[in-house]
């Protein structure tokens, strides 16, 4: 089994894991390593997605790679995007993009996890930990078991959808980070940016413009120095997947 993951803040990371645990033979890809490659043609017959939602869709980054994915050789598609709470458009948008390449998702589920960025009010992150240790057990016996299944999307999460894509671009653009002077210039945002979008210029970080907004720099910078000069992150707590 191959599963191809994407992670801002390690909870993407975190699940994969959590399957991967449970087969002998299952390999974690980021699937940003295959950026540059014109085509991907995976290895195994199973194959699984993991990533977060951001905006109610599956980030167009990720859209972008799984559009070069080769399935013709494989049985078993999963896909498990993980969020707060709204998944929006996600199983839709990407349903279209494998149906172009005429192939469907044979197993969809989600996951809920600690927020790392929009309007939540409440994170709850502790009662969203305990939680989805036992909700990934029923996904991977699901997988195990090869189940087909297909959630549904109804008509108040296409809104959502909609309403997000509306205000993710004013809202999230790396015009809008600030670096403030207890940056230290260790670099670790550089290190956890996974487009390589940040250079380390005067000893301070420089965003360049392929930022996907996943906020690992915002999250893991040591010092807090990262914050955004926008309506929704602002200097809100820091949060990691341990
Ligand atoms: C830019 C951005 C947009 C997000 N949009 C949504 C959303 O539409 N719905 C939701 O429930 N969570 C949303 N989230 C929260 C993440 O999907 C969630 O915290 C996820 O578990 C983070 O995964 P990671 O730790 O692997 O990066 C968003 C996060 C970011 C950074």
């Amino acid at each position: 089994m191959e599963i191809y993951y994407f992670t801002g803040t390690g909870n993407s990371l975190y699940i994969a894991k959590k399957i991967k645990e449970n087969f002998i033979k299952c390999s974690l890809i980021p699937i940003e390593t295959l950026l540059h490659l014109e085509k991907i043609t995976p290895k195994s017959k199973e194959v699984g997605f993991v990533f977060p939602v951001y905006f109610g869709d599956i980030s167009e980054f990720i859209k972008r790679i799984i559009k070069k994915f080769d399935f013709s050789n494989v049985e078993y598609i999963f896909v498990i995007p993980n969020c707060y709470s709204i998944a929006g458009a996600t199983f839709i948008n990407l349903r279209k993009i494998l149906k172009a390449q005429n192939k469907n998702i044979n197993y969809e589920n989600i996951l809920f996890m600690p927020d790392n960025a929009i309007l939540f009010p409440i994170e709850k992150d502790y009662e969203k930990l305990k939680q989805v240790e036992k909700d990934i057990i029923l996904v991977i016996e699901d997988i195990k078991k090869k189940t087909n299944k297909r959630l549904s999307t109804n008509y108040f999460q296409i809104l959502q959808y909609y309403f997000m894509k509306l205000f993710s671009n004013w809202e999230f653009s790396p015009k809008k980070f600030i670096v403030n002077n207890s940056c230290i210039s260790c670099g670790i945002c550089k290190q956890v940016c996974p487009t390589k979008n940040i250079e380390i210029k005067d000893g301070k970080p420089i965003f360049n413009s392929n930022c996907i907004h996943c906020l690992a720099c915002f999250h893991w910078c040591p010092k807090e120095a990262i914050s955004m000069r926008n309506f929704t992150i602002k200097n809100r707590r820091k949060y990691h997947n341990s």
